[in-house]
């Protein structure tokens, strides 16, 4: 009998989103290829086999009777690393605050800033280092990660490096973007910074991050200005990402068709035009349903009209000081409750096509042989219960590239 380094057997799913390796669409998002009563075999941090009545002798056998078993949660949206918090808001928002009337407040990002500016490297690094560990136990495995909160190059670069330090030192893997184009600093003009970011800070950003992100609203950065931003990542490697429609209409999907970018994310004030030019170039939507509810704005990403259109549905929790929540799982419950999406389809937005949104889908996001051990045990007895059984936390036993490392 060939011998494994750990063998996971009697999972009464194991929900392996085997299927094709592209962004999954309308119908292929509520295909997860589940196998019941399922083992799956791990050997030097990859699954060497997966499928019923597997025989190997192991280091370690786990039984997953009564269990789920599910790829580790992808998190393609944070803002991970920030100074400071903002729990002063709730009570603005409870009195009827928007999101813009708490920027005019000097709440809002740049309230975050300044902390953020003031903070050392090495404190930032521990505050974010519990922000992961909270996220392992919810059991996500891999997230993005984007600057934003400096708004200056040497803020920028700092924050950039506590994510590469994060990286190195956290089970968790993090991708990181640069999103120095998040707010206009005071004290200088819209086209001021923009130059800014696009001569100074972008050429200085280099191995620091895969991706480019632009805050593309109303008072923050224009269609034409993210444009010029995103146009110029590209040039310096950058793969596009924009923060699109979140508040307001900014054509933001038919920006990031414009651009090839891998995703546009938020999108509530999504136009249909927007709709048909991601459909049509495959430009994942990644909603962000923590951001709407704790913003109290009663309402969602239209994702039923996105997925019948055919856009790929991601999932993420926007982590950030305005929406402090780092819950995959809430975000599923969310997706299900709020914007009517099937258990199914949030389960593939929070694994395989948020693998997808951050170019990851190689390695990650399903359960299939040569595949990356990043693996979740669930304490539910089907993947329904996931969002069913709302407000506590499922996950039993997180593996990362074959080592276990939240629970037993
Ligand atoms: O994705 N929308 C822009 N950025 C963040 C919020 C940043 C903040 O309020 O601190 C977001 O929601
Ligand atoms: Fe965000």
């Amino acid at each position: 009998m060939d011998h494994v380094d750990i063998l996971i057997v009697n999972a009464n799913e194991l929900v392996t989103l085997k299927g094709k390796n592209k962004p999954r669409r309308k119908e292929e998002m509520n295909e997860l290829s589940v196998i019941s009563d399922g083992s799956i075999a791990i050997s030097d941090g990859n699954i060497v086999d997966i499928g019923k009545d597997l025989r190997y002798s192991a280091d370690t056998i786990i039984d997953a009777k009564g269990k789920i078993v599910l790829p580790g949660f992808i998190d393609p949206h944070t803002h991970l690393v920030f100074g400071g918090s903002r729990e002063f808001e709730l009570d603005w928002k409870l009195h009827g605050l928007s999101y813009m009337d708490i920027k005019q407040r000097e709440g809002g990002i740049s309230y975050t800033v300044n902390h953020t500016r003031n903070a050392s490297a090495d404190q930032l690094y521990i505050q974010s280092m519990e922000r992961l560990q909270t996220m392992l136990s919810y059991g996500t495995t891999t997230c993005e990660a984007k600057s934003g909160y400096g708004l200056d190059i040497e803020s920028e670069i700092k924050i950039l490096e506590v994510q590469e330090k994060l990286n190195e030192n956290h089970p968790i893997d993090i991708v990181s973007t640069f999103l120095g184009a998040h707010a206009v600093p005071e004290n200088q003009t819209a086209a001021e910074y923009v130059d800014c970011v696009i001569n100074e800070m972008l050429p200085k950003v280099d191995k620091k991050a895969v991706f480019c992100d632009v805050f593309c609203e109303k008072g923050f950065f224009s269609y034409d200005e993210s444009k010029l931003i995103l146009e110029a990542g590209k040039k310096q490697g950058l793969i596009p990402k924009v923060h699109a429609d979140e508040l307001s209409d900014m054509n933001g999907g038919i920006l990031a068709g414009e651009v090839d970018a891998i995703s546009a994310e938020h999108l509530l004030k999504i136009n249909n035009k927007s709709m048909d030019v991601m459909a049509e170039k495959q430009v994942i939507g990644v909603l962000l349903p923590g951001t709407p509810f704790c913003l109290m704005m009663n309402e969602y990403a239209p994702a039923r009209a996105m997925i019948d259109k055919g856009v790929p549905i991601a999932l993420a929790t926007d982590l950030n000081p305005n929406c402090y929540v780092e819950n995959m799982q809430f975000m599923m419950q969310l997706a299900c409750f709020n914007m009517r999406m099937t258990p199914a389809e949030s389960i593939t937005a929070a694994t395989f096509n948020a693998a997808c949104a951050i170019g990851k889908q190689d390695k990650i996001g399903s359960l299939e042989i040569g595949k990356q051990a990043d693996i979740v045990i669930l304490n539910a007895k089907n993947s329904t219960m996931i969002p069913y059984h709302f407000g506590i936390n499922h996950v039993e036993t997180v593996m990362k590239k074959g080592k276990i490392v939240r629970g037993n």
